[in-house]
């Protein structure tokens, strides 16, 4: 039955957290995974995290089902946070929110709603982009192509060529957008940038689909729902698949969400009922917990007030491991003008190191990071920088 099973290639992210969990190196470091950790090298358990479950579990509830689209608390707290709580689009009934499995999971829901639309048009991501995009709408039936992102001589957004991708595209092309903290290149549009492409999508017809993995990583809740908000002003119809992973240290809970924004309430209702049944036929309805800590956190004031204040000492965290890199890298004899690596938001840096020099950092320093020279600076801390720098100088001079 298997004999012409061909082996798989390894998933580029979790395929090097197997090898960097069999590695002995007693002082390796792992830049792979996109995974923030604390100056001791740890994953957070956050403290509203931490109340909000310990009040649940004394609760001792039962564990039935909840609905296929999930419990209202946490979609209405997903659309306060994305849409902001006063959105007219949240008044008018214009928002249906699914919580899905995480934003993996929100991503394919999303991919299998519009392949089942039949409008026949393909997928487009960004060139680089997170390397699940292409598998998850090829997955669900896509033709996926790569619009122009990223210019590696500036280490900045190739804006001109992205509109060009952009215009080039045909009616109805879902177009995958990073909302904030661009991964992986850590490369951002600006605000005046958003409104281009959103009168592109408007005026080519385009399904706007943003991918919402990282709020409140660059600069800030509010401030890295710029282009959600922009979008919702818009007046269109679009997607946004959204992730509590990274933003509540929830990594292995799985906790996102799927919203669509349709043009009624009406239109809302019908939406909501054919996005039931794509998640029936595939998972049935979502897990409990994690998504109950998340509803409890945001929609409890004095928890919401110690998650924002947690939030905001692990996006400054990074924003210091950015800012000593830059000067640790030069005081280590590195040449090259690395400034980029401040400028660049969110949990990762498109560092602009080689396949081959990234393996010799894993074999010679047992330091992982993605082969597209991708970086995890959420991964840095006080004890590994010093040795990630020099390891960066010594292989940039070879
Ligand atoms: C990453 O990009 O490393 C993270 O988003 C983890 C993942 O699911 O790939």
């Amino acid at each position: 039955l298997f004999s012409s099973v061909q082996l798989a290639p390894k998933d580029p992210i979790f395929g090097l957290t197997e090898a960097y969990v069999a590695d002995q190196k007693p002082d390796k470091v792992n830049l792979g995974v996109g995974v923030y950790f604390t100056d001791e090298g740890k994953i957070p358990l956050l403290k509203a995290v931490l109340k909000a479950e310990e009040e649940l579990v004394a609760k001792h509830l039962p564990r039935g089902y909840i609905p296929i689209d999930g419990p209202n608390p946490y979609n209405q707290a997903v659309q306060n946070l994305l849409f902001g709580a006063h959105s007219p689009l949240i008044k008018d009934g214009r928002v249906v929110t699914a919580e899905c499995i995480g934003g993996t999971g929100a991503l394919r829901v999303g991919a299998d709603f519009i392949e089942r639309l039949n409008l026949k048009a393909p997928a487009a991501i960004s060139n680089p982009t997170w390397e699940n995009h292409r598998g998850i709408f090829e997955a669900a039936g896509f033709e996926v192509r790569d619009y122009t992102y990223f210019d590696s001589a500036t280490h900045g957004v190739d804006f001109a060529g992205m509109v060009k991708s952009l215009e080039s595209y045909p009616k109805h092309t879902t177009v995958v957008l990073h909302a904030c903290c661009h991964n992986p290149t850590g490369a951002d549009i600006t605000e005046a940038q958003w409104r281009q492409v959103i009168e592109i999508c408007k005026s080519k017809e385009l399904i706007p689909f943003l991918d919402m993995a990282y709020q409140g990583f660059a600069d800030g809740i509010d401030q890295d729902g710029i282009a959600v908000r922009l979008f919702a002003d818009s007046g269109m119809s679009f997607f946004v698949s959204s992730s509590f992973s990274k933003s509540f240290s929830l990594y292995g809970e799985r906790v996102g969400a799927l919203s669509i924004i349709t043009q009624s309430k009406e239109e809302s209702n019908r939406v909501l009922s054919q996005l039931k049944r794509v998640i029936r036929t595939n998972y049935s309805n979502p897990p409990t917990h994690g998504g109950a800590i998340v509803a409890a956190v945001l929609n409890t004031p004095e928890l919401r007030q110690m998650w924002e204040e947690e939030l905001a000492t692990m996006r400054n965290r990074i924003k210091k491991m950015r800012h000593d890199f830059v000067i640790k890298l030069a005081e280590a004899g590195v040449k090259e003008d690395l400034s980029f690596i401040e400028d660049q938001r969110g949990m990762f840096s498109y560092s602009g190191l080689t396949a081959e020099q990234v393996e010799r950092l894993q074999k010679e320093d047992g330091i992982y990071a993605l082969s597209t020279g991708r970086i995890c600076v959420a991964a840095l801390n006080t004890k590994n920088i010093d040795k990630v720098a020099r390891a960066i100088a010594r292989v940039l001079a070879a």
